[in-house]
């Protein structure tokens, strides 16, 4: 499975830890930085990284800011997304098993790096249920696809 991954400046140690774990885990990694502590803006982050999932360069993305809110309200612009903010390993497994959310947003200021690992963990090794499910999430790609035609 093919990881992005991506942070603000609130998020780089937690990103880099993160990273290694990944790679440890076998899983290979695209990092879309932020690398320095160095402020910036979310936004120009969490683009790439949602585009590179939503046009299947990667299979899931993973992204940290200081409370996982802002990042994740960017990734969920980009069709085909559906981020969930999971600062805790049951939304993370229900996000999956239910919204078959495919990135996950995390808050450095909110949680360590350890209950990311967890959370990161779960997330990535939980499949989506289908069955009533599919048809909730297919009504959320019906409302992307309205969009679309006002854009
Ligand atoms: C940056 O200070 C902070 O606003 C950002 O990391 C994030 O928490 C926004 O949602």
């Amino acid at each position: 499975m093919k990881i992005a991954i991506g942070c603000d400046h609130a998020g780089v140690d937690c990103k880099n830890e993160l990273v290694k774990y990944l790679v440890n885990q076998g899983f290979e990694v695209k990092d879309f930085g932020t690398n320095t502590t160095e402020s910036c803006d979310y936004p120009d982050i969490a683009f790439p990284v949602a585009k590179a999932v939503c046009f299947n360069e990667c299979d899931r993305g993973i992204l940290i800011c200081g409370t996982g809110v802002g990042i994740g309200i960017c990734a969920n612009k980009v069709n085909g997304i559906r981020c969930a903010l999971c600062n805790d390993a049951f939304v993370a497994e229900l996000s999956r098993k239910h919204n078959n959310a495919n990135m996950i947003s995390l808050g450095a200021r909110v949680i360590d790096v350890e209950k990311m690992k967890q959370i990161v963990s779960v997330f990535l090794s939980t499949q989506f249920e289908g069955g009533r499910h599919q048809k909730r999430v297919d009504k959320i790609t019906l409302i992307e696809n309205s969009q679309k035609t006002r854009n």
